[in-house]
């Protein structure tokens, strides 16, 4: 397996003194789906936006596809790893959905066709193909999320980076949108709560806390340990609890 990302002694300190994380140390192997889950304020969010070069550490170093995040790199990786914020309204800032879904592709120089193309396929992925001429600041909160993950899937990314990505989806778009991950190939990182997508589709889980990598390992064997999801201010998922069976 070839790693795809290399993260070192990584610490990241915010301007306000915020100490976010400490002395990171994870790599992440291509055609990966890696889980990183942990309390509120763990860091994780944090660590994602290192990963392509939004924050920068103050101590430490992380390197992407090969590139050290680095101001000649940032473009180019930029292009390779996307990143779907926490935050929708973080991410739709232009005035429809197709403005939004094409902003990528358009930076990366794609004729006016080829972006079409791309937009109508992204769209289509997350069943938003009749939106494209909607404002994105009029959205529901889950359509504005399936926007979101369509302006990064139109970039046609190597690295697919989710924060929170289930967050008020219903019951149907969630399962759609875990049918898709799971089918889509290629290395993706899944930050968030919802347990049970994580042990789904990710086949190694990173648990953090007060910045610190507390375990890194099979998460069917993580999220049932009981004594270490509750000291981190988790719960062990439905399905992995034993049955009782009552009579
Ligand atoms: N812009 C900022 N300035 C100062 N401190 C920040 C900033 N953003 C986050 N923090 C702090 O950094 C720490 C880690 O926050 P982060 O958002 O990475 O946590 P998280 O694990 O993503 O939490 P959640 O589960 O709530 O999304 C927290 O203590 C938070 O208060
Ligand atoms: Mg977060």
């Amino acid at each position: 397996m070839r790693e795809v990302i290399s993260i070192r002694n990584l610490e990241y300190i915010y301007p306000d003194g915020t100490k976010a994380l400490e002395d990171i140390n994870l790599d992440i192997f291509k055609d990966e789906s890696v889980g990183l889950i942990g309390p509120n304020g763990a860091g994780k969010s944090s660590l994602l936006l290192h990963l392509n070069g939004i924050l920068r550490g103050t101590k430490g170093a992380v390197k992407v596809l090969g590139m050290e995040i680095e101001d000649k790199n940032l473009a180019k990786i930029r292009q390779k790893v996307a990143i779907v914020f926490q935050e929708p309204d973080d991410q739709l800032f232009m005035p429809t959905v197709f403005d939004d879904v094409a902003f990528g592709p358009l930076n990366l120089g794609y004729s006016k066709e080829k972006v079409k193309e791309r937009v109508k396929k992204a769209l289509k992925k997350v069943r938003m193909e009749d939106y494209e001429d909607k404002c994105s600041h009029h959205l529901s909160l889950g359509e504005k999320r399936k926007v979101s993950i369509a302006t990064v899937l139109s970039m046609d990314p190597e690295i697919l980076i989710l924060d929170e990505p289930t967050i008020s989806l219903d019951p149907r778009a969630r399962r759609e949108l875990i049918e898709f991950l799971k089918e889509l190939n290629m290395t993706k990182i899944i930050a968030g709560h919802d347990l049970e997508l994580i042990v789904e589709i990710c086949s190694r889980v990173v648990l953090l806390d007060e910045g610190k990598i507390i375990t890194n390992g099979n998460p069917r064997e993580v999220l049932r340990n009981r004594s270490l999801m509750e000291l981190h201010g988790l719960e062990v998922p439905l399905s992995l609890r034993q049955q009782k069976i009552t009579r």
